[in-house]
């Protein structure tokens, strides 16, 4: 039971499903999982390299060993710095060197991405959060978009997914919907509104098969569309968390400072690489131990449909059942 969308077709996978990129908590047998059972995983190469302790190359191949199914690469293309920049051109040619050929591009310009993956017929899709983004995206060549919603876990956007849907029409790409997933009914009224795909994050946290602690699965699974909040005070941009004592006492809200700061062009980027490094490390920390007094996890609304921690194949079973008399 599947269904066929132009983004299967691009893909030549069975289910239009995607396990999202996650920073921290995409292993390499996450992806492969989620690739093996018939939709697609995404590799997080900061994960991979810096939570995970493997070599960008050595990694792929751990997948590539785990399961012949395409799995994809997350290409987050803000130049914050050239050392990063360059360093991510490596990892894209690298990618394309073990075979991966669908990459899925976040912020900057995706132009030089979708150049490289065009000389071995890669597939690039660009994370959007409303229509202006969309021609950007367009403009840089990609084969598809990924709709960011305002229930997305990660770093959320602004419009539901019926808006979103909405703001995009008429561009003549896939669109996938990305955010507030987490149930197979979901999955099929997603679809059924004329999404081409879906991609989902915090549902695959709650898997067997991620290395996520279980108390941060058990947190997901426990949690209500209430309990989740969005936070400015830990990349400088919202993201969505569980709300726990420690995301309490730290607020929601950037400091008068910070928010000054991100407001203008020259001062925005330190802000933001403060920002970046005291989360990051936190972040890896807090996914894989329990959560302290210092800790805290992201997840988006979709823990509304999320009631057990499972085995991947198990999971997309129930996904692609859904669709059976589609
Ligand atoms: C813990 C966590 C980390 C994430 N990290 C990234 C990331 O590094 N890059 C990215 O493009 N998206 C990231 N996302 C977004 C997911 O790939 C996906 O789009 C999102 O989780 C969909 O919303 P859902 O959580 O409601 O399923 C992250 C999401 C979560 C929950």
């Amino acid at each position: 039971m599947t269904r066929e969308t132009r983004f299967t077709r691009q893909l030549g996978i069975d289910l239009p499903l995607i396990c999202g990129a996650m920073y921290p908590c995409s292993n390499p047998e996450l992806v492969a999982a989620a690739s093996a059972a018939g939709a697609i995983g995404i590799v997080q190469p900061v994960s991979l390299t810096f939570v995970h302790g493997h070599e960008f190359r050595a990694g792929l191949r751990l997948i590539k060993n785990l399961t012949s199914r395409p799995f994809g690469m997350n290409a987050l293309i803000e130049k914050s710095s050239r050392h990063y920049h360059e360093r991510l051109v490596r990892w894209v040619d690298v990618a394309l060197e073990e075979g991966v050929r669908f990459f899925i591009t976040s912020l900057g310009n995706p132009r030089w991405v979708v150049d490289r993956a065009a000389q071995a017929a890669g597939i690039v899709y660009h994370d959007v959060t409303e229509r202006k983004w969309a021609n950007k995206a367009i403009d840089g060549g990609v084969h598809g978009l990924i709709a960011v919603n305002n229930v997305a876990g990660g770093h959320a956007g602004r419009l539901s997914p019926e808006a979103l849907l909405d703001d995009l029409a008429g561009l003549g790409l896939p669109v996938i919907c990305a955010g507030g997933v987490g149930d197979p009914a979901t999955f099929r009224r997603m679809l059924d509104l004329g999404y081409d795909g879906v991609q989902m994050g915090t549902r695959f946290i709650a898997t067997s098969e991620c290395n996520a602690h279980p108390d941060y699965k058990a947190a997901i699974v426990r949690a209500e569309p209430e309990d989740i909040v969005l936070t400015e005070r830990l990349t400088g941009v919202p993201v969505s968390v569980i709300n726990n004592e420690y995301i309490r006492r730290l607020g929601t809200r950037s400091g008068p400072i910070a928010r000054w700061m991100l407001r203008h062009r020259r001062t925005k980027y330190w802000m933001r690489s403060i920002y970046a490094v005291t989360s990051m490390r936190r972040l890896k920390k807090s996914s894989l131990t329990s959560a302290g007094a210092n800790e805290y996890w992201q997840a988006g609304k979709s823990v509304a449909g999320i009631d057990s921690v499972k085995p991947v194949a198990d999971l997309v079973r129930e996904f692609a059942a859904a669709l059976a008399d589609s």
